[in-house]
């Protein structure tokens, strides 16, 4: 079964380079990124998980928690690591999973078979603190993902948790938002009072209000 946006995020416990983990204990207070990779000792996946393994402070900062997965196991995983720290210049930071038995891949719907009927796609899982899911991404095993777009992703994701607004296309922190299209204008002027900018009744533009 498919998981959705606004559906609890599947619990598990699994395997991982670093201990046994089950995942809602370990996501804690936390946000939660759960990505799974097609297959251990691959290019593609050696880049990916070596650019979030560089970029980890920026989830750190975020108060996410990364982890990978994929359908090898641990001690492949651990081997591969070790090339990982070697090409991509930063040792493996996160836990990865290993899923030999496909447990939390069937879960999360990770195996398309029409795609490829024993590989994972490249899934991508974003779990709020209230352990929703707030976004999900597939990609095919031929491309390599775009983890900073992941990063913008969770800023709006925080920020239109913390605010009624929505943000615009290519939005980026620190830019002009938009306010939500359920919010009237009296509602907005309590909530607002800095102002707005009405560029059409529907589309009323913000400063971001958590940036002076
Ligand atoms: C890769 O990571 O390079 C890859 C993995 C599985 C299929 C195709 C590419």
């Amino acid at each position: 079964m498919a998981v959705r946006l606004g559906d609890t995020a599947p619990d598990f416990t699994a395997e991982t380079t670093q201990g046994t983990i089950s995942f809602h204990d370990w996501l804690g207070d936390s946000w939660g990124v759960l990505f799974s990779h097609p297959k251990d000792f691959t290019p593609v996946c050696t880049t990916e998980l070596g650019y979030v393994a560089r970029i980890k402070p920026e989830f750190d900062k975020r108060n996410v928690k990364v982890i990978g997965l994929s359908v090898d196991p641990v001690d492949s995983h651990v081997k591969w690591e070790e090339d990982i720290a070697e090409t991509q210049g930063t040792p493996v930071n996160f836990p990865m999973i290993g899923d030999p038995d496909r447990k939390v891949s069937d879960l999360y719907d990770m195996i398309h078979p029409n795609a490829n009927d024993t590989l994972t796609v490249r899934s991508v899982f974003v779990v709020g603190p209230d352990k929703k899911v707030k976004l999900t991404i597939t990609y095919p095993a031929s491309t390599g993902r775009n983890f900073d777009e992941i990063l913008r992703v969770i800023d709006s994701l925080q920020l239109t948790a913390q605010f009624k607004v929505a943000t615009p296309a290519n939005w980026k922190d620190g830019q002009d938002v938009i306010i939500g299209a359920a919010v009237s204008d009296d509602e907005a002027k309590q909530l607002f009072p800095q102002g707005w900018k009405t560029v059409k009744p529907y589309l009323r533009v913000l400063s971001q209000p958590n940036k002076k």
